[in-house]
């Protein structure tokens, strides 16, 4: 048997769909674009897109998508992870959309709205963790915003930011393990680290150690996994490290924790040459991942004593409108 755990990352939910923040101009030809830098002014190659100086934020096309594909296999999903950045910010305009959107489970009331996403009322269960710009208290990334607990606190009880969930069927079982690294209000950040950096902190640390303890007290059969919205990795962007990640990887070896699944970098990577195995998801939806936007699948199955992971990669097709299964899927 099977248990199923799909992973979203980075859908970056906000009141304003398609903003796109001119920094990406920066990576594209800026000379023949900078007449589209000004705020709310649309891009004529992508009319639906508007730039701004504020956080990007969603396309609206593959968070459809997703929805409508989870909602097609929902009874074979276990147990769906939301790897963090549910919203642009933490404020509670975009918040509200990123609620309606994943939690909400009532009867939708017009038949246009069928075009709007829904996770919510698909009979999944929810195992979420807030990321950075979950944290924003506004639009330049001002740290330590709290209303994302109120938002989501049907689905997200932690404590010292860290909570567990455990899944199972038919003798195969797995628990995650998820801490929040999201600097504090009041930390004292220059620009690139307000915007990109999580820290990981002594107490959350502590308690992610504890969490998992207890969870193999508990189910000592089942793999305990870790999720974390920032990449405990070495091999991350200067702009999105975790101060003192390696202590997060040193925990992990001390505890034994194989699988450590993230989002944070938009990027689809896999490191799995030593344990750790660290999993960066892509963003399922944000406006900066443009062609590269992701959903993860990672299915446990037990032969003996061993666990086995098999993780699919599927990736928004634009001209078809849907997930299709990427061909780098393989097995850790
Ligand atoms: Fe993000």
């Amino acid at each position: 048997m099977t248990v199923n755990i799909a992973f979203l990352a980075d859908p970056h939910l906000c009141a304003i769909p398609s903003r796109r923040n001119c920094l990406e101009l920066l990576e594209r030809n800026v000379p023949s674009q900078l007449d589209t830098l000004r705020s709310g002014r649309r891009d004529p190659r992508s009319p639906g897109d508007r730039w701004s100086w504020k956080p990007g934020s969603f396309d609206k096309r593959p968070l459809l998508a997703a929805a409508d594909l989870l909602a097609d296999i929902a009874s074979e999903i276990d147990l769906l992870v939301l790897l963090g950045d549910l919203s642009t910010t933490g404020r509670a305009d975009d918040l509200e959309v990123a609620q309606r959107i994943f939690l909400d489970d009532s009867v939708l009331k017009f038949a246009t709205a069928s075009q709007e996403p829904r996770f919510g009322g698909k009979g999944l269960k929810f195992h979420v963790i807030p990321g950075n710009h979950d944290r924003y208290q506004d639009d330049i990334g001002t740290p330590g915003g709290t209303l994302f607990d109120s938002y989501f606190k049907s689905v997200y009880t932690p404590r010292t930011g860290v909570s567990t969930v455990s899944v199972g069927k038919d003798g195969v079982s797995a628990t995650i393990v998820s801490a929040d690294f999201c600097h504090l209000p009041g930390a004292t950040l220059n620009l690139i680290k307000r915007f990109g950096w999580g820290s990981v902190r002594e107490a959350v640390l502590a308690e992610l150690e504890h969490q998992t303890l207890e969870a193999k007290l508990l189910y000592p059969s089942a793999p305990v996994f870790w999720a974390l919205h920032f990449s405990p990795s070495e091999n991350v962007s200067s702009r999105l490290q975790l101060e003192d990640r390696d202590l997060v990887i040193d925990a992990a070896i001390r505890h034994e924790v194989r699988h450590i699944f993230c989002g944070h970098t938009h990027l689809r990577t896999r490191e799995i040459g030593t344990f750790p195995h660290i999993y960066s998801a892509g963003s399922v939806s944000a406006c900066d991942s443009r062609n590269k936007h992701f959903l993860h699948i990672c299915s446990i199955s037990k032969s003996g004593d061993d666990h086995a992971l098999e993780i699919s990669d599927l990736i928004f097709d634009e001209p078809s409108g849907e997930f299709v299964l990427n061909p780098l899927s393989d097995i850790a």
